[in-house]
């Protein structure tokens, strides 16, 4: 069964909906078709949420142009329908999948996470997603799969950025057991609402513990390789953005401070707060790098 966006209530929205309306009225509410549990995810934070305002007019979708507005001006033009992922490369069952099939709003769930870009400025945005591991579960990865390689979408007639400058298409790559953490996501709302294009329509990896430009937009492959795949910030400039690109205040970018960031939606000159190691999910990832030296994997 089908349910239309319109009728997904996220569940911070349903718990206020229940404490309001009281048991009686809430079971009325009730869909068992949906899978959502009215549980706030446990990874999520509770701070304060940035206005979709900001979410949405404030972007780095480069295919659209540099400048913070382009692409909430020019996004508009991308077609997200109809939409096909391809799963391929070292995995049992390589597919061509729609968006549905990836993330049935069924099993859609609200993440609200920090995002922090590279610039540094931060966000705090409620997802709505579906993990990516169990996603690459069902496609069934080799034994031989140690990466996973992401591909944006390229439709340069779509996309008035600048592709003369940048390494078409943008592409993104994680470990397999940083995919596979649950933090990792493939997104397909924002603030109860289906992905703007400028936010990267219709599905997007979301990776908060990482700076902002490794969460690829509108992705539409998904490869599992043996090696690390290339990706484009490396790629145009390796001395300053590695693959690993977890968020460490410790180690400036080599023409900026990572000690801090600006919230933005916080005003221009309020909002500067620390930056956390892994953006402040070091209990659920800093495993996943024992043993590495993260000034060196940068
Ligand atoms: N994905 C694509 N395809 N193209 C991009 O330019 N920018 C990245 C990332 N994903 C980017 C991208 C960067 S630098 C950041 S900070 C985030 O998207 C911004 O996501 P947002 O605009 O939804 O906040």
């Amino acid at each position: 069964m089908r349910i239309p966006w319109s009728e997904v209530t996220p569940p911070a929205l349903r718990l206020r909906r229940r404490a309001f309306l009281g048991a009686g009225a809430a079971a009325l509410l009730a869909r068992p078709a949906f899978a959502l549990t009215g549980q706030p995810s446990p990874f999520s934070t509770d701070e304060t949420l940035t206005p979709l305002e900001d979410i949405t007019s404030y972007n780095n979708f480069v295919e659209f142009g540099s400048s913070k507005d382009a692409p909430s001006r020019l996004a508009g033009r991308m077609t997200t329908d109809p939409w096909s992922v391809a799963i391929d490369g070292l995995v049992e069952r390589p597919g061509s999948y729609g968006v549905e099939d990836l993330a049935p709003e069924s099993a859609v769930e609200e993440r609200i996470y920090r995002l922090r870009c590279v610039e540094g400025w931060s966000m705090v945005i409620p997802w709505l997603g579906v993990p990516l591991g169990p996603v690459l579960e069902r496609a069934g990865p080799t034994s031989a799969a140690k990466y996973v390689a992401f591909e944006t979408l390229w439709r340069p007639e779509e996309m008035p950025g600048a592709a003369s400058v940048y390494g078409f298409p943008y592409q993104e790559g994680l470990r397999l057991d940083e995919a596979m953490n649950p933090l990792a996501i493939l997104a397909t709302g924002i603030h109860d609402q289906p992905l703007p294009n400028q936010n990267g329509a219709p599905i997007r990896l979301v990776v908060p513990w990482k700076y902002g430009f490794k969460s690829i937009k509108s992705v539409v492959r998904i490869t599992l390789t043996d090696t690390e795949p290339a990706t484009t910030w490396n790629l145009l400039q390796p001395q300053e953005y590695g693959f690993y690109a977890n968020v460490n205040p410790e180690v400036d970018h080599p023409r900026w401070s990572q000690a801090t960031e600006r919230r933005i939606g916080e005003g221009l000159f309020g909002g500067r707060r620390p930056t956390l190691p892994f953006n402040g999910y070091a209990d659920q990832v800093a495993h996943l790098y024992a043993g590495q030296d993260l000034r060196q994997d940068y």
